[in-house]
């Protein structure tokens, strides 16, 4: 069960439309529901075809929408009348799947069923996701139908390529339900409070080439990094995720920078928050590697028998948030972590200092239930001026309290001077 987020008690309407891919929108309206929406559907005729509104009423829990002549309330509704009650009430219309045909009525201000007509008394964000042969998508009425409805300010997700029911490949496929939710989640946060803001964030370890075949590296995951740019994404900022090798998929709606080394993800971090424009926040969740081999070996080191193998000489490494520290033009807030193993607190203050830092977020690693390979953690707030001990949380729960904590510190985006 995904913990609490963004999604959590927001009234999401699902409009579907008749697409062989509705069959994939009840996936969606799982998902949503699971991740605590109050979802209600709206089906157009066509979209009966392909799945029953039963479906939708056992995922939801809640009554599906099929005609706009329904005047039943017992969904809550503010209104006897449907599309006034379900427009109004909603944080987010999301149309998924939308066909070419649903797409150029709305664009037109048809308001012939109760999708459409729902779409033109929304008075909340709308977030379509198309589905449709490749040649349809591509058409130029399609096209100019899409400009319509950007230019109006409604958002999209997808469509992607690969193959479609007709056996034909191209754009137009509908994309994953993840991914769906992850743009819900976009779209809902852009008034949060990180709005207009610009966080980097780093993740997961970095790694240290011995030779063609091996490598130098740690246990992170890159699970709380990844926690923190969803968290910041769905407060509103615009993210880059700076994320060493691990195989997590970012967050919908972050500029993902894939790096390996300790160097190379130096290099990212200076590009990306320091500089003439500086990030407003700069987040250093990544294990970083503090040592590697003095040489990187062109061939693989072979065993050489009947003699002890070869040391591997250790240099150290640049730390990248000291170095951050030393520019002229600095991110307005810079968090640090630091992973302890003894005299957790002494240990992260002396690096709070050392590396200027707003805050660090310290954690003993040796405990069982928090660190590197679990879900939870349990972290201590240290500030120049605090000591504040959080209990054992989900790694999203201490993304949501550490990017709270930061909007907290940069104010409203009006107090910045941009
Ligand atoms: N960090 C960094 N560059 C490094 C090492 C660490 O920017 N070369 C960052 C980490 O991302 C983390 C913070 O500094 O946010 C503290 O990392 P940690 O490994 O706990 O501390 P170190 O400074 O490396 O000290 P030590 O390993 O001796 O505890």
């Amino acid at each position: 069960m995904p913990s609490e987020s963004i999604l959590t008690n927001k009234h999401i309407i699902l409009g579907v439309t008749g697409s062989i891919a509705a069959y994939k929108a009840c996936a969606l309206a799982s998902q949503l529901t699971q991740h605590g929406a109050l979802v209600d559907v709206i089906m157009t005729e066509a979209a009966t075809r392909f799945v029953l509104p039963l479906v939708f009423q056992s995922l939801t829990g809640r009554l599906a929408y099929t005609t706009m002549w329904q005047t039943d309330t017992s969904g809550g509704l503010g209104t006897h009348i449907a599309h006034v009650g379900l427009g109004h009430g909603a944080d987010l219309l999301l149309i998924a799947p939308i066909t070419a045909n649903t797409m150029a009525r709305i664009a037109y201000g048809l308001a012939d069923d109760l999708l459409s007509v729902t779409t033109l008394a929304a008075n909340c964000p709308i977030l379509v996701a198309p589905a449709m042969d490749v040649g349809m998508y591509e058409n130029p009425t399609t096209q100019a139908n899409i400009d319509i409805l950007r230019a109006r300010g409604v958002h999209f997700a997808g469509p992607g390529i690969g193959r479609m029911a007709s056996g034909l490949e191209g754009l137009g496929r509908f994309i994953d339900s993840e991914e769906i939710v992850g743009h819900c989640r976009r779209v809902l946060g852009m008034s949060g409070p990180l709005a207009g803001r610009r966080v980097v964030i780093t993740a997961g370890p970095t790694r240290e080439p011995l030779d063609p075949v091996r490598y130098l590296t740690n246990y992170s995951s890159g699970k709380q990094g990844f926690a923190i740019a969803q968290a910041a994404v769905d407060a509103g900022a615009e993210v880059t995720l700076i994320a060493g090798p691990v195989s997590l998929p970012a967050p919908i709606g972050a500029l993902r920078v894939d790096v390996t080394d300790t160097r190379s993800m130096r290099d990212a971090v200076l590009a990306h928050a320091t500089g003439d424009a500086p990030a407003d926040a700069l987040i250093m969740a990544a294990a970083v590697a503090d040592f590697r081999p003095a040489e990187m070996a062109n061939h693989k080191i072979k065993k050489k028998r009947e003699q002890a193998p070869a040391p591997i000489d250790l240099i150290e490494n640049p730390d990248i948030l000291y170095e951050v520290s030393q520019q002229a033009h600095r991110p307005t807030v810079a968090v640090g972590f630091a992973a302890e193993s003894d005299d957790l607190i002494a240990h992260a203050q002396e690096k709070l200092a050392r590396k200027k830092l707003n805050l660090i977020v310290a954690n003993d690693i040796t405990a069982g239930d928090a660190g590197f390979a679990v879900d939870t953690n349990r972290v201590v707030f240290i500030t120049p001026k605090e000591v504040d001990e959080l209990p054992l949380m989900s790694k999203e729960a201490v993304a949501k309290c550490i990017v709270d904590w930061v909007a907290k510190k940069l104010g409203s985006p009006q107090n910045s001077g941009r």
